[in-house]
């Protein structure tokens, strides 16, 4: 079987994972900038400042994109090189980057798939009070308008925001990514609530200015829970695991319906507003509209699940990984069948087409004597979750992309350079790219839209 004939098949990666010229052009300071100033908090004092020097080799890299066949390619644009201070001045030579790459991209028929926001928030509107100021909605309406008037003519696909629930997660409650805070419920709250406006005036003001016809949605990573086999007791066990709203996921901002009931319905769930509401402003039901306004699709970044089963008091089991069961370079766990009751459970819920914005491993993979690399992890893994995602578009979903996360080897996040995830690999001294196999067999699958997976 193929996927649906519209099917997009692309790449992704991130600004701070790969740009570089972290100070060039007049690009403004961003809090990733910072964080990885302090002791400890990134692998080895690792940094982005020159990563994979794409801001100065993005013709060589869009060229290899469309030796892999590439359909479209998913990046992020840095809101402090397009706006220093986050707000008022625009950097007309950071904009301009992007309108090369943009360039760039579609003379080589690679449609441009911009993430708004995908984490290097500007330093100087953290020292505002970030994502906790409740003008920050605004800031961020503001900074997409000054890219929508400027890439609309060509970009026709937008991505608000990437994973809210790691902003909040990792960036204000663990502090083990930038700005690096612990905050209480009441702020988490607040940020989570700033976040979702965010989103909403970024969709409103995409629709208000594009030139051209727009498409929009948000990019979230969505815990998913597989049922550890077909009974029906187990599968409402696993779509409950994957909606029901907990103290802990809400406010350590991994809940799936906290996020996503307020974009897809309008309002913030029942269960979760029992835990929460006396946090949220007052006048939280204002914004309900604007969070909600109608997107075009729903974007999905899927790594790993759990599994669970029903107990036979009604109660969910969550199942511990097996004796010596298949982890990647991360240790994260390798279930593909999440790629096919992610996209049900959410499709059956919210009804938008769904793109798997992020999906792949990190590797050990290095450049053998033959020059080559060989990643057979990654392609037996990657075959494994796209069959998965047939499956559910088989069964009726409504499967309508899929992004390989990444399209290179990049700085990962607190990891550094430690983790590998591209298809391409790239040698951090000399800024060597390599194709990797999987880069190759990605390529005979995009030609045959899935055919021969
Ligand atoms: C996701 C991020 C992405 C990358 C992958 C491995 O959480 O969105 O930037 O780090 O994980």
């Amino acid at each position: 079987m193929t996927f649906k004939k519209d099917f997009i098949w692309g790449a992704a990666a991130a600004s701070y994972q790969i740009e570089g010229a972290h100070d060039e052009d007049g690009k403004g300071m961003s809090i990733w900038d910072n964080f990885t100033e302090k002791e400890n908090a990134v692998y080895q004092g690792h940094t982005g400042q020159t990563a994979c020097d794409h801001y100065h080799r993005y013709k060589e890299d869009v060229a290899l994109m469309k030796q892999v066949g590439l359909q479209a390619y998913r990046f992020s644009i840095s809101w402090p090189r397009v706006m220093p201070e986050g707000i008022g001045a625009i950097n007309t030579k950071g904009i301009d980057f992007y309108n090369r790459l943009v360039d760039e991209l579609l003379a080589k028929d690679i449609m441009p798939f911009p993430t708004l926001f995908h984490w290097d928030y500007p330093y100087e509107l953290y020292l505002k009070g970030g994502w906790l100021n409740p003008d920050s909605p605004k800031w961020f309406a503001e900074y997409t308008a000054a890219v929508v008037d400027r890439l609309s003519d060509r970009v026709g696909n937008w991505f608000t925001i990437n994973e809210p629930q790691v902003i909040v997660g990792l960036g204000h409650c663990t502090g083990i990514h930038a700005p690096g805070l612990q905050l209480q419920k009441r702020e988490l709250v607040h940020v989570t609530h700033n976040i979702l406006r965010s989103h909403g005036a970024a969709v409103e003001t995409i629709r208000a200015r594009s030139i051209l016809p727009s498409k929009a949605g948000i990019a979230p990573v969505c815990p998913v829970a597989i049922p550890v086999d077909n009974g029906q007791q187990n599968i409402e066990a696993a779509g409950a695991a994957m909606f029901n709203v907990t103290d802990k996921d809400l406010f350590t901002g991994w809940s799936n319906r906290w996020w996503l009931d307020p974009i897809f319905k309008g309002e913030y769930p029942e269960d979760g507003l029992k835990l929460a509401a006396r946090y949220l402003p007052a006048n939280f039901q204002d914004h309900m509209k604007s969070i909600s306004a109608p997107t075009d699709f729903l974007g999905n970044n899927h790594y790993e699940g759990i599994y669970v089963s029903a107990d036979k008091d009604g109660t969910t089991r969550i199942h511990p990984p097996k004796e010596g069961e298949p982890l990647t370079g991360f240790n994260w766990r390798v279930t593909p069948e999440g790629l096919y009751w992610g996209p049900r459970f959410l499709y059956e819920r919210y009804n938008k087409p769904i793109i798997i914005t992020e999906n792949g491993l990190s590797n050990k993979d290095w450049v053998a004597l033959d020059g080559k690399v060989h990643d057979p992890q990654r392609i037996d893994f990657t075959q494994r979750y796209l069959r998965e995602f047939q499956r559910a578009a088989a069964d009726g979903v409504d499967a309508a992309g899929y992004f390989h996360w990444s399209i290179m080897d990049n700085f990962e996040w607190a990891f550094g350079y430690k983790e590998r995830f591209g298809l391409i690999h790239v040698d951090f001294q000399t800024q060597k790219r390599t194709l990797k196999d999987s880069a190759c067999w990605y390529s005979d699958v995009i030609k045959s839209n899935g055919k021969n997976l």
